[in-house]
């Protein structure tokens, strides 16, 4: 893969850090309460939990949609605890995230939407051409180039969504059930890509149900359960889980 200049900033120390952060959508209950957790540079998590845990509410904190109800939160060293929308593009540059519901375009080709973000940055046509053909080859989508999402598969559309979150070589990857809609096989694949970025200075955080997922790599992870976040290292089981709960 070409190597794309790297986002990183050199004086970070952390990716993510959130201290007492909590949330709540509205005025109902609070679905994350007193979440404390250090995210450093060039880590690799996988972030798990029950449907209705909370592993998409984390990661709209992390990718700004939300500010937490209450607590600090800083993202690559800088304060965003309530941080202005319009003072959140200029983070969001450094992201790569990968929805849960994909958000693609579709007045846009496959090609298109992947090549969206280096166009954005200016990239040059050459190397938008060859980083965009590259990575839709790595996803196994190399002769769909030309058609348009609505038309594809969701285990395609899915694998669309990944190469235009990781094409312009983010500071931080947010995954939120990448792997998904697609089989074993291509689970492992798409894995590797995300290994791949994080080998090129990524911080990768990837949400997933797939415990044989979890299993297979050995990476930490954040666990929530019942709005509380626990961090365990490779290998470890929730006590959730342990419990039989
Ligand atoms: N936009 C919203 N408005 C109100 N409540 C919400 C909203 N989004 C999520 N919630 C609530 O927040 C809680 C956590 O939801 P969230 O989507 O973060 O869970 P999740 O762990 O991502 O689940 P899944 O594994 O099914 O994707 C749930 O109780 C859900 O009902
Ligand atoms: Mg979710």
């Amino acid at each position: 893969m070409t190597v794309l200049p790297n986002k990183q900033g050199t004086l970070v120390s952390d990716t993510i850090r959130l201290e007492n952060v909590a949330l709540r959508y509205g005025e109902g209950p609070e679905v994350l309460h007193d979440v404390s957790i250090v995210i450093p540079q060039r880590s690799f998590y996988f972030l798990t939990g029950p449907s209705g845990a909370g592993k998409t509410s984390l990661m709209s904190l992390m990718y700004l949609a939300r500010r937490p109800s209450r607590g600090r939160m800083k993202l690559f060293g800088e304060d965003v605890t309530g941080l202005k929308s319009d003072k959140a593009a200029s983070f969001r540059r450094r992201l790569g995230v990968i929805f849960q519901d994909f958000r693609l375009l579709d007045h846009l080709s496959t090609f298109d939407n992947v090549a969206l973000p280096l166009r954005i940055a200016g990239e040059q046509d050459s190397i938008i051409t060859q980083n965009v053909s590259e990575l839709l080859t790595w996803v196994g989508l190399e002769g769909l180039m030309e058609a348009r999402p609505s038309t594809l598969s969701g285990g395609q559309q899915q694998r669309i969504a990944i190469a235009r979150a990781v094409v312009n070589r983010p500071s931080l990857i947010l995954a939120d059930e990448p792997t998904g809609n697609v089989d074993d096989a291509i689970a492992i694949r798409l894995m590797q890509l995300f290994i791949e970025m994080h080998k090129l200075g990524s911080s990768v955080i990837i949400a997933t149900h797939n415990e044989s997922l979890v299993e297979r790599f050995p990476f930490p992870r954040l666990h929530i359960e019942q709005g509380m976040v626990e961090a365990l290292p490779a290998g470890a089981t929730p006590s959730a889980i342990t419990n039989g709960e």
